[in-house]
C-alpha cells in the first residue's frame, strides 16, 4: 500500500429495527481491515453508525407509538452498545440525525445544484419503502413487487427535485475502466457495469409525502421537501469527516474502503461516485460487497422472522471464536447459511485442533524438556527450510485482507499451523531428547514458538484478545513494533519464558443455542425408510442394481479451486471443490499418497454429490471424488473433455 492514511466503513444501519448477524457480519470485517491497518501502522479511521431518517423508519416508529426521534435514539443506542460489547473499535459512530451531518447534506445539495447538476420536476413510479428504493413498472415483479426483496411497492405521483445521474453515466464508465479492482470482489464488477451501460436515468431526491428527513437548504424556501434517504444516507461517509463543517479528517479521502452488502452495491457503486463527482471529491479505493447469511438459503431479515442474534451466539460461542467463524467460513461475496453445526466445527477442528493443541504442545514441551525457558538461537541452524516456508506464508497474506478474500487469508496462515505441527511430527523432539540431541529439541521447540508468535500477530486483527494470550504465554505483546520486529524483519524471538495458559479453545460436545437448530439432515419418509432397511430381493441380485437405484447417486463434474494436505494424515487431502454451487464443497480424499496438492488445483474431478456429509479427522467432507485403484496405484476419474462445473454425469 502506497498512503499512509486509511478509511474504512461499515454501511450505516437502518434503525427500523435491531441488529442481527448480517450486521454482524459487516461491521466485524471493517473491524478486522481496520485493526490490522492500525497494526501496520496506517493512520486509520473506522467509521460505522446508523441511517436514521427516512419513510421506513417514520412507519417503524408510528406503529409503535413513538416518534421517529424517539425511536431512532432507542435502536441506534442498541447499535452502539452492541458494538461496544463486541469490542468494535470505531473511530467515530455517526447518527444521520446528528447536527453537523444535516449541515453537511444541506451544504452537498447546494453544491450540486450549483453546479447545475440539480433540477425541479416530477416524480411518478413505484416506491419500495423497505428498501427505499424507487422502480419503474417494468422493473417490478408482477407489476407489483419489488424486485429486490418482493415486498408490494408503493405508487406515488410528487413534486420532486432531480439530481442527473444521466450525466455521469460515461464518465462512471471511464473510472470503472480505470480503477478495475474498485468494485470487490471482481465478479460483482460486470454487474455493475451492466447496470450502467444499460443507461442511468436521473434520480429523484427529494420527497414531500412525508416529513422525517433532512429539509432542503432554507433558501430554497421548499420546506415541503425532505431529501431522499440514499442522499442523505451516503453522504454520512463525508460528513462524518468533517465536510461542511470542520473538515478536520477530510485528508481520510485518500484511501477508503467502503465494506457494504452485495443489496445495497448499486448505491455504493454508481450513485455515491457520481455524487463525489458532482461534489469535486475523492473517489472510495475500493467498494467491497459481501454476501448475504441465510437461514435455509433464505437472506435472513428480521421481516421473514429467521435472523440469527449475534449476541446470542456471541455469548454461546464466545466472540472472537465467532469473528473467526464468520470470516473465516465463507469466502467473501458469497452467501453461506448459518448453522450451529458449522461454527462448532470450525471451532473444535481449525481453533481447538489447530491453534489450541499447538499452544498446548509448545507449553508442555517447553515444561518438561527446558524448564519453560527457550530460546531461538539453533532455530535457523536445523530449520532453515520451515523458516523459509513459514516466511513465504507470511508475506502472502496481506493483499489476501485489502483484496477482501479474508477466509483465503486464514486458510494460508493455517498453514504455518500445518507446517508447525508437521515439524513436530517429522523431528520427534521426544526422540531428541532420548537421544541426548537437547539442541535440536530446544530449536524444534523454538521453532514452533517462533510459529505460534507470528500466526498470533497475523491472527491479531480477528481474534484480538485471544491471540494477547497467546502471545502473553511467549512473552511479548503485539503491536506495531512486534509486528515490524517479527513479521517485516522477520526476527526470532530471543531468550524467552514460556507461560502457562488455561486451554483457549474447549471442545465443544453440543448446540449450546435453542435456536436456530443446527440442521437436522431430513428423515426419509416412511416407505423410503422400508425401502432402504429392507431391500426387496429383485433389487439387489448378485450386486446388480435397477437403473432407478443408480440415479439416486448424483454425479456432477466438479473443479479443485483449492487442495491442501490434512495434517498429521498420512492419506487424506482436504480440497475444495467448485460444483457450481453457491460455495464449494469441501471434500476430503484418501489420495495424499498418489497426489501433490498443488497439482490438483484447477483440474476437473467426477464428485459423489448428493453422499451424506461425514466427518473424517474432525473435518466435514461433503462429497466424494471418484478415482480407480490398482496395480500401479490410484488415479482420479476425470472427464475427457473439460466441461462446466456442475454438469451432471450419466
Ligand atoms: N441504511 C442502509 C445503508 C446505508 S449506507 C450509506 C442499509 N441498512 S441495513 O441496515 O438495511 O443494512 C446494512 C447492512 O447490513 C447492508 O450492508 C446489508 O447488506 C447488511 N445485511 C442485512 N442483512 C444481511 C444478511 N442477512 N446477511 C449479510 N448482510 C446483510 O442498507
Amino acid at each position: 500500500m502506497s498512503c499512509n492514511k486509511i478509511y474504512v466503513t461499515t454501511p450505516i444501519y437502518y434503525v427500523n429495527d435491531v441488529a442481527h448477524i448480517g450486521h454482524a457480519y459487516t461491521t466485524i470485517i471493517a473491524d478486522t481491515i481496520a485493526r490490522y491497518s492500525r497494526l501496520i501502522g496506517y493512520d486509520t479511521f473506522f467509521l460505522t453508525g446508523t441511517d436514521e431518517h427516512g419513510q421506513k423508519i417514520a412507519e417503524s416508529a408510528a406503529t409503535r407509538g413513538k416518534t421517529p426521534k424517539e425511536y431512532a435514539d432507542e435502536i441506534s443506542g442498541k447499535f452502539k452498545s452492541l458494538w461496544d460489547d463486541f469490542n468494535i473499535s470505531y473511530d467515530k459512530f455517526i447518527r444521520t440525525t446528528d447536527d453537523y451531518h444535516i449541515t453537511g447534506v444541506k451544504q452537498a445539495f447546494d453544491k450540486m445544484l450549483k453546479n447545475g447538476d440539480i433540477y425541479k420536476g416530477e416524480y411518478e413510479g413505484y416506491y419500495c419503502v423497505s428498501c427505499e428504493t424507487f422502480f419503474t413498472k417494468t422493473q417490478l415483479i408482477d407489476d407489483e413487487f419489488c424486485p429486490d426483496c418482493g415486498k408490494a411497492t408503493r405508487l406515488i405521483k410528487e413534486e420532486s427535485y432531480f439530481f442527473k445521474l444521466s450525466n455521469y453515466q460515461d464518465k462512471l464508465l471511464k473510472f470503472y475502466e480505470d480503477n478495475p479492482n474498485f468494485i470487490l470482489p471482481k465478479s460483482r464488477r460486470n454487474e455493475v457495469l451492466r447496470f450502467v451501460e444499460g443507461g442511468l436515468r436521473d434520480l429523484s431526491i427529494t420527497r414531500t409525502s412525508f416529513e422525517w428527513g433532512v429539509r432542503l437548504p432554507e433558501h430554497l424556501e421548499d420546506s415541503n421537501h425532505v431529501m431522499y434517504v440514499w442522499l442523505d444516507a451516503l453522504l454520512n461517509y463525508v460528513t462524518a469527516l468533517g465536510y461542511g463543517g470542520s473538515e478536520e479528517n477530510m485528508e481520510f479521502t485518500d484511501k477508503k474502503i467502503h465494506i457494504v452488502g452485495k443489496d445495497i452495491l448499486r448505491f455504493h457503486a454508481i450513485y455515491w461516485p457520481a455524487f463525489l463527482m458532482s461534489l469535486d471529491l475523492k473517489m472510495p479505493k475500493h467498494i467491497a460487497a459481501h454476501g448475504w447469511w441465510t437461514r435455509n438459503g433464505e437472506k435472513m431479515s428480521k421481516s421473514k422472522g429467521n435472523v440469527v442474534n449475534p449476541k446470542e451466539v456471541a455469548d454461546a460461542y464466545g466472540l472472537e471464536n465467532f469473528r473467526y467463524f464468520m470470516l473465516r467460513e465463507v469466502p467473501f461475496g458469497q452467501d453461506g447459511d448459518f448453522s450451529q453445526r458449522a461454527l462448532i466445527d470450525r471451532i473444535n477442528s481449525d481453533l481447538s485442533n489447530d491453534l489450541g493443541n499447538l499452544l498446548n504442545r509448545v507449553i508442555g514441551m517447553s515444561g518438561k524438556y527446558f524448564e519453560f525457558k527457550i530460546n531461538s538461537d539453533e532455530v535457523e541452524k536445523f530449520h532453515s527450510k520451515e523458516l523459509r516456508e513459514l516466511e513465504e506464508i507470511i508475506d502472502s497474506l496481506e493483499p489476501y485482507l485489502y483484496d477482501m478474500q479474508t477466509h483465503r487469508y486464514l486458510e494460508e496462515l493455517w498453514k504455518a499451523l500445518s507446517l508447525a505441527n508437521h515439524s513436530i511430527t517429522t523431528y520427534e523432539p521426544w526422540v531428541k531428547m532420548k537421544e541426548s540431541k537437547k539442541d535440536e529439541a530446544m530449536a524444534l521447540v523454538a521453532l514452533v514458538a517462533n510459529i505460534l508468535a507470528r500466526v498470533s500477530i497475523m491472527l491479531n486483527a480477528i481474534m484480538p484478545k485471544t491471540t494477547q494470550t497467546i502471545t502473553d504465554a511467549l512473552g511479548f505483546e503485539i503491536n506495531s513494533d512486534s509486528f515490524i520486529k517479527y513479521i517485516k524483519e522477520k526476527n526470532l524471538l530471543n531468550e524467552f519464558n514460556i507461560k502457562k495458559v488455561p486451554p483457549l479453545f474447549p471442545k465443544i460436545e453440543e448446540a449450546r443455542l435453542e435456536s436456530p437448530e443446527p440442521k437436522i439432515e431430513a428423515k426419509p419418509k416412511k416407505e423410503e425408510k422400508k425401502q432402504t432397511s429392507e431391500p426387496k430381493d429383485d433389487l439387489k441380485i448378485d450386486g446388480i442394481i435397477k437403473i432407478d437405484e443408480f440415479f439416486k447417486v448424483s454425479l456432477k463434474i466438479g473443479r479443485v479451486i483449492h487442495a491442501e494436505e490434512v495434517p498429521k494424515s498420512k492419506k487424506l487431502l482436504k480440497l475444495q471443490v467448485d460444483l457450481g454451487e453457491e460455495r464449494p464443497r469441501q471434500i476430503l480424499a484418501g489420495i495424499k499418497e498418489y497426489y501433490k496438492a498443488d497439482d490438483l488445483i484447477n483440474t476437473q474431478v467426477c464428485v459423489v454429490a448428493n453422499l451424506k456429509p461425514a466427518k473424517l479427522m474432525g473435518m466435514l467432507s461433503e462429497g466424494m471424488v471418484l478415482a480407480s485403484n490398482d496395480d500401479e496405484g490410484l488415479s482420479l476419474i476425470r472427464p475427457e473433455k473439460t466441461k462446466k462445473v456442475g454438469t451432471a454425469i450419466k
